[in-house]
């Protein structure tokens, strides 16, 4: 089975379509490299020292740093070239899927036979922190529907993806990490259905079909595109996944439903007042003996010098992240044990090639490097 970005549903690129692409992805990768690592040099060598020549002091706050930076020239450029390069990559990826995502949406449709399911609620309240906002820049963001039954912004979102991994890499990462986790700290835990919460285009998801073959595998997200998407993605990469349009705050599952829940980078999508709500929600719908595991962005603002706050911050205000300072700096152990959880951690794991055999522990130590995932878990009181 294919673990790779390129299935039948995401929409080729063309000849200019590609090299625009190629464009983007060779400038997102010179600013990353290349002129990122700046930010720290003009820190250090022009930043504080007028911070301190002002002020007799150093910065001690993640506001004043970011205020103090936020004025310099570097810094500025950088900025500006990380926005210029996401509002490009958006720009080539939707003219790709404009081309082709209708046809490809009929064709679907037509197909008598297909994998799994998909349920949408066209009445559905989408909560504030979804419809404020573009998140990331991605025009439309998660829920846009042109018309009944689009499935445009997964498609869109999909092969922003596909371009960030290099237009090569697996895209299941993440969902292969959650499960090397569960391997590593809950081996006997027993998993005969399973939900993954904001699961967008499905790319997680199909990981926990792969290495729990038994299992019946659901997953929700606020967008109806998403899981329109996720559906036909799902199917054509030969998945039986069940998705359902759906706010993990409050869902329609029976209680005691799932012997695991996860999510992967979603929690720093929502609301603070929106992350006690999703904890009690999974509370309820998880068996007794069940576990919840989210894993995050290693992004834990206690854990994290203040020029990382500022760098990964920088996120928050530029890249349509409004949500993101907030709960990195929320005290989310607390939100899992006033939810009711036993055995409520957080902590960070390394990346594995191979979550079967080489299962991962929980560690407290903090790392800003991207190999790192942050993790809360908790289980659900026998
Ligand atoms: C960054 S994407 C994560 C995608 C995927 N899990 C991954 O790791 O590639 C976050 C997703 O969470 C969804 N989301 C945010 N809050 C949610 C909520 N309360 N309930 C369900 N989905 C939610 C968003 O719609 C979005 O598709």
């Amino acid at each position: 089975m294919t673990r790779n970005t390129v299935h039948s549903m995401l929409p080729p690129a063309n000849h200019d379509e590609q090299s625009r692409e190629s464009f983007v992805l060779s400038l997102k990768t010179h600013v990353s490299k290349n002129i990122t690592p700046g930010n720290k040099v003009e820190m250090e060598n022009v930043v504080v020292p007028k911070f301190r020549r002002e002020n007799n002091r150093d910065p001690w706050s993640l506001k004043e740093l970011r205020r103090a930076m936020n004025r310099n020239p570097y810094h500025q450029m950088w900025g500006s070239l990380m926005r210029t390069g996401q509002e490009l990559m958006w720009i080539s990826v939707v003219e790709c899927v404009d081309r082709q995502i209708d046809a490809m949406t009929v064709a679907f449709n037509k197909k008598k036979k297909k994998l799994g399911g998909v349920k949408t609620s066209p009445n559905m309240k989408l909560p504030g922190y979804i419809t404020a906002v573009d998140i990331h820049t991605m025009p439309g963001n998660y829920q846009t529907e042109a018309y009944p039954g689009d499935m445009r912004q997964g498609a869109i979102y999909d092969r922003g993806v596909h371009l960030y991994h290099h237009g090569s890499r697996a895209t299941d990462d993440n969902g292969r990490l959650l499960v090397a986790f569960m391997n590593g700290e809950y081996p006997d835990h027993t998993i005969n259905r399973v939900l993954e919460e904001g699961c967008s285009t499905g790319n997680s998801t199909t990981a926990f079909c792969d290495l729990y073959p038994d299992a019946e595998v659901h997953a929700i997200d606020l967008g109806a595109p998403m899981v329109r998407y996720a559906h036909a993605r799902a199917d054509a990469m030969g998945r039986e996944i069940f998705f359902t349009q759906g706010n993990a705050e409050e869902t329609d599952y029976p209680d005691n439903y799932f012997d695991l829940v996860v999510s992967t980078n979603m929690l720093h999508e929502t609301s603070s007042k929106a992350l006690p709500r999703i904890m009690r929600e999974t509370m309820r719908i998880l068996r007794p003996g069940g576990v919840m595991a989210h894993m995050e962005v290693p992004v834990r603002y206690a854990d994290m010098e203040l020029y990382d706050q500022v760098m990964r911050g920088w996120q928050t205000r530029n890249n349509g992240e409004p949500f993101w300072d907030k709960v990195c700096s929320t005290d989310t152990v607390e939100a899992v044990k006033a939810a009711g959880f036993e055995r409520a951690r957080d902590g960070y794991i390394t990346r594995t090639l191979d979550p079967v055999n080489d299962p991962r522990r929980i560690t407290n130590v903090a790392s800003s490097d991207n190999m790192h995932r942050y993790i809360l878990t908790g289980v659900k009181p026998a």
